[in-house]
């Protein structure tokens, strides 16, 4: 396989995507599993410069201490040589079946107990490979049937668990900071924490809320017909957007994991603009992993895993090239401008003015030309063809 020039871009890939054997509902394996550490130098060859994992993507539930550890120092030596960083490691709490009524909120308080324990046992690996994210998918935590909860009981639930390891990772003083990932339905029919305004309200309620933030996924949002771009872009606005799943999915369906820009183009450009060029008048801006959560498809064989894996890549480095030549262009900065894009940026109120002063200006209200302030012609889809025309020109 020709070798991606070294990106420009922290990029990494989640063991468990390119380690897909792509057995599904309907069928079993289609690919033959390798050993964790054969996919490595392959990842590294794509292009990335990180790699993450689940505990048991690693070593299997249940294999025993001794064995256990020579998977993980393996891993680990093999990703060292290869000059990968483990920079998110993540919890299995959703295959076992012990899990089917969720990890930290299932109505079993024998399994929540395990879940936790299950948890902070990979905390302590995330900080012993240094990690810097320790990522939080409650694919299980949810229902089918809303009678089948105490509601109330299982957010109660839910953030005691996140406290707790919130908590656990204060005490031990290591430098790792939670995301928690949402997703709307799959594997439950409703999980909880189902969006980014979710899970943003739910963390403001939790005592150790400081380090925890958001891994969006851009699949999930659009499962749920909302606009990703959109969803990250308050995270940021909140300070709360940690790590990122990039990935490609086309409309409300089951979660598609398609390589990143395959799904929604249009969308996935003005993505990579936010992440890479930031907000045009400036404001918080993401210098985190870009990490790809996605399933070579069931259709490719052993040469489609590096395949995919390189799109992905390609994709993210076309469109940042593309966001930025966007950005750069004067013909775009005139259109941003005629647009009112910075005029955002101003306050509402003069900065000083009171509300007396502001209800006291006339000009504001009584002698307001409503209707030539209404026949402004703010150009956006003028702006808009000039984005699709350094998309797609
Ligand atoms: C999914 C999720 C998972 C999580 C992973 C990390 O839809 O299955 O996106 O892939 O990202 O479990 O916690
Ligand atoms: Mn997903
Ligand atoms: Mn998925
Ligand atoms: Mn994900």
């Amino acid at each position: 396989m020709a070798s991606t020039p070294a990106s420009d871009y922290k990029l990494s890939f989640g063991l468990w995507t390119v380690g897909w054997t792509a057995q599904d509902q309907f069928g079993s394996a289609s690919r033959p599993e390798f050993e964790p550490w054969e996919y490595l130098p392959k990842l590294k060859e794509a292009g990335a410069s990180g790699v993450t994992f689940h505990d048991d993507d690693v070593a299997p539930f249940g294999t025993d201490d001794s064995a256990r550890e020579k998977y993980f120092t393996r891993f680990k030596e093999v990703a060292d040589e290869v000059g990968l960083k483990v920079e998110m490691v993540t919890t299995n709490t959703f295959s076992h079946p012990v899990f089917k009524d969720g990890g930290l909120t299932s109505n079993d308080r024998s399994v929540r107990r395990f879940g936790l324990r299950k948890l902070l046992r990979n905390v302590d690996r995330a900080a012993e490979f240094g990690a810097e994210t320790f990522v939080m998918w409650g694919g299980r935590e949810g229902a089918e049937y809303d009678g089948s909860k105490d509601l109330f009981a299982a957010h109660e639930r839910y953030a005691e668990g996140v406290d707790t390891i919130a908590s656990y990772i204060k005490d031990k003083g290591y430098d790792l900071r939670i995301a928690l990932e949402p997703k709307p339905n799959e594997p439950r029919g409703d999980i909880f924490l189902p969006t980014i305004g979710h899970a943003l309200g739910f963390i403001a309620k939790l005592e150790h809320g400081d380090i925890v933030g958001l891994n969006p996924e851009t699949g999930h949002e659009q499962m749920a017909g909302l606009n990703f771009t959109h969803g990250i872009a308050q995270a940021l606005w909140a300070g709360k957007l940690f790590h990122i799943d990039l990935n490609g999915q086309r409309s409300i369906k089951y979660d598609q994991d398609l390589v990143f820009g395959h799904g929604e183009l249009a969308s996935a450009f003005f993505t990579i603009d936010l992440l890479v060029n930031g907000f045009p008048g400036g404001g918080p801006s993401y210098d985190g992993w870009l990490h790809f959560d996605y399933k070579p498809s069931r259709t490719d064989y052993v040469q489609g895993i590096w395949d995919s894996a390189k799109a992905n890549v390609e994709m993210v480095t076309m469109l940042a090239d593309k966001a930025k030549a966007f950005r750069a262009d004067p013909e775009v900065q005139a259109a941003l401008k005629a647009s009112g894009v910075y005029e955002l940026g101003e306050s509402t109120l003069a900065a000083g003015e009171s509300l007396t002063d502001f209800l006291a200006d006339t000009s504001t209200y009584e002698s307001f030309d409503v209707d030539k302030a209404a026949e402004r012609d703010y150009g956006f889809v003028n702006l808009n063809q000039l984005a699709m025309k350094h998309l797609i020109g």
